[in-house]
């Protein structure tokens, strides 16, 4: 029994790109399989609706805006218009595209913050945000990095993007550092606004339990409720975003108005349309959300729950797709392992149907895809070339020429029990978000057609028994028939010609599965066929090849230029009496203790002859132990301004190098001299 009653409309999403980059297959790994489902239930007959949009605040924008001097809004619509033309390319084809910046999203956003805060789910706090003294502003998500509370590695504000993957709140992060000048932050208190997720854990497990889709999206999220659920800050310093309702000098989070953007962007189909957004959003009808298995913490955590607390309608699955390699490396720009839509494919002359082909049928949905042209190459050549378009072109090529029309003849039994079941196991293998496998079950029916073709020998029969010869044809076009049906969702665009090729004026795109089992019209005129698929040569792979291999290298080179960059600079000049203005004196160490909360820092006391000891935070935790400082003596900038380091307060700073592993080294005097002895 299918899983999708008539009588509940489907609202199909996709996650939202950041208007902040192009395009690249890894995105395709989302959209495609998402764009290949909607057409698949269309053609059962169900009401479908397609919708996204672009992500265009949060601080990577904001950052990147004022990077390549322009403004956040021309940056945003210059990548909306991108995605926009790719994906059209592409044939993933939305029924609405908007912007989270858009009028409607603002509106919404703020009706959901504003119901969240009246049903009792916000609170301020007062915590402690990262703060550049030198550039006078609060530095949040992108604009600070350091070292992650949890697993020490180097990580950005709001997330630990080297490391453990974990989200951070702000304040988390270990030794903030300014990502626009460079200088050390301080943390500063300041009222931010909380979302109480943790109120929603007993909604969160009952949700999730009946939440269908992936089972990769159901049980991480599952996990992660069991292990700890906090409250969520949902508010930020930033000047570009959706105000937070009340407070001119704060937006929401990123993550509030971005998957708001689903709503808005059904509004935004409706308005168009005349047709009704809350069916989906307040009613009884189905949501079901694709999206990248890196954000399947957004989708199945914070956003049923903001739904719940604001009284709409939540996800009824989550399709979340695996990782995307190039040449089985991670996805990386920087290191050259990219592969762009546009100009590493499009713009190469390939047809967006081969990659829709490849991205389905490479794997199931939830593992890692290697992208590899070689892989690419062999399943183009092997079964959209040998298999489905060879027995395309010959029965087609072998009708026109010897009837010019599609011959009379009976279908047999067989052949339309086979093409029952080919119906019934693919749409089911669609319900359960396996395009491999449709594509698989499909792909044995094209197999079947050739079997057919090949061993009832039409080439002999056609000397002897014309009739004969005529239904043989008629059952291989009946096969062609229920295969460009079953192929449109995948390859949209070659189906269009092959169902010309077959005689049919209606459009291909609007036909459903059902169609497959209605008998082909004897007497319909066939043109000459044309080939549908070209197979990719040896030279064009090692073409394509050579272009990765080049961005890598040239990465390298970029990345090698940079080091050396970085090991020759020196600084600017400075006069003889800003270098008096340093006060640097030696101290000795009286104690030494670790922060607990810190993998890299050190709370020292240092003597500087002075009336008590002087406090100051060190990062050489990983390379001096405690214990065998005390007596040590070292140099310290005395007059450095007090700042805050993971909550501890530091006035001055131990100078101290760096050696070619990393490790600390601590600067000191030639002799023992007396605690406070000017240096300079
Ligand atoms: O991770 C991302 O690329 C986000 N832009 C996805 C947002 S999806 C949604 F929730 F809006
Ligand atoms: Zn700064």
């Amino acid at each position: 029994m299918s899983k999708f009653p008539s009588e509940k409309p489907v609202l199909v999403t996709c996650g939202l790109p950041y208007a902040n980059g192009k395009a690249h297959v890894g995105h395709l790994r989302t959209y495609v399989p998402a764009d290949i489902f909607v057409r698949s239930l269309r053609k059962t007959g169900q009401e479908v609706t397609f919708v996204c949009g672009s992500d265009t605040h949060g601080t990577p924008i904001v950052v990147n805006a004022e990077e390549l001097k322009t403004t956040p809004g021309e940056l945003v619509k210059k990548y909306h218009e991108h995605f926009d033309h790719t994906f059209k390319d592409m044939g993933v084809i939305f029924d609405a595209f908007g912007t989270t910046d858009d009028p409607t999203n603002h509106e919404r956003t703020v009706d959901i913050v504003n119901r969240l805060i009246d049903n009792d789910y916000v609170y301020p706090k007062i915590i402690e945000i990262a703060y550049c003294a030198r550039c006078d502003r609060f530095l949040p998500d992108r604009y600070v990095k350091g070292t992650c509370p949890h697993c020490g590695e180097d990580a950005r504000g709001d997330e630990c993007d080297q490391g453990c993957g974990k989200h951070l709140e702000p304040g988390e992060l270990e030794v903030p550092v300014c990502t626009i000048c460079g200088g050390v932050a301080e943390y500063k208190e300041q009222e931010h606004y909380f979302f109480k997720l943790s109120e929603f854990k007993d909604f969160l497990l009952e949700h999730l339990k009946d939440l269908e889709g992936t089972t990769n999206a159901r049980n991480y999220a599952i996990g992660w409720i069991k292990k700890e659920l906090t409250d969520w800050c949902i508010t930020r310093n930033l000047e570009w975003g959706v105000r937070f309702p009340g407070h001119d000098d704060l937006v929401v989070y990123v993550w509030v108005d971005a998957p708001i953007g689903y709503i808005s962007f059904t509004e935004e189909w409706a308005e168009a349309n005349n047709d009704d957004w809350e069916k989906y959003w307040k009613g009884d009808s189905r949501i079901i959300h694709f999206i990248g298995g890196d954000i399947i913490y957004h989708h199945c955590i914070f956003w049923p729950a903001m739904l719940k607390g604001a009284g709409y309608s939540q996800p009824w699955s989550v399709v979340a797709s695996g990782m995307l390699k190039i040449e089985n490396k991670t996805f990386s720009k920087s290191r050259g392992y990219v592969v762009w839509v546009g100009e590493d494919y499009l713009e190469h002359g390939f047809h967006a149907d081969l990659l829709r082909y490849y991205l389905a049928s490479y794997t199931s949905h939830t593992k890692e895809l290697n992208f590899s042209w070689d892989v690419f190459q062999e399943k183009i050549n092997s079964e959209l070339v040998g298999v489905f378009g060879n027995f395309l072109y010959r029965i087609l090529l072998f009708a026109h020429k010897n009837y010019g029309e599609i011959p009379a003849g009976n279908i047999d039994q067989e052949v339309l029990d086979k093409i029952g079941y080919t119906i019934e196991d693919t749409t089911e293998s669609m319900e359960n978000y396996e395009f491999k496998k449709y594509v698989d079950t499909a792909m044995s029916l094209a197999s079947f057609g050739n079997a057919y073709f090949q061993s009832r020998e039409p080439w002999k029969l056609i000397k002897e028994d014309k009739d004969a010869c005529g239904k043989v044809l008629a059952n291989c076009i009946q096969i062609a028939k229920a295969l460009v049906i079953l192929f449109e969702p995948v390859i949209p665009t070659k189906m269009e010609i092959a169902w010309e090729q077959l005689g049919m004026e209606t459009d291909i795109h609007a036909t459903p599965y059902s169609e497959a089992m209605v008998e082909i019209k004897e007497g319909t005129r066939l043109q000459k066929p044309s080939i549908l698929f070209e197979k990719i040569e040896d030279d064009t792979t090692k073409k394509m090849d050579n272009i990765s291999s080049e961005r890598v290298r040239k990465a390298i080179e970029k990345e090698c230029g940079k080091k050396e960059e970085t090991k020759m600079e020196t600084k600017e000049n400075i006069t003889f009496d800003d270098f008096m203005n340093l006060d640097l004196r030696a101290g000795t160490i009286v104690k030494a203790e670790a922060i607990k909360r810190s993998k890299k820092l050190l709370k020292l006391e240092i003597d500087l002859g002075e009336d008590i000891p002087r406090q100051i935070v060190a990062g050489i935790k990983a390379t001096h132990d405690p214990e065998q400082l005390p007596g040590k003596q070292v140099i310290v900038l005395s007059n450095l301004e007090p700042a805050k380091l993971c909550g501890v307060e530091s006035n001055g700073m131990v100078l101290a190098g760096v050696d070619e592993n990393g490790d600390a080294i601590l600067l000191a005097p030639e002799k023992k001299v007396a605690p406070g002895t000017r240096i300079g």
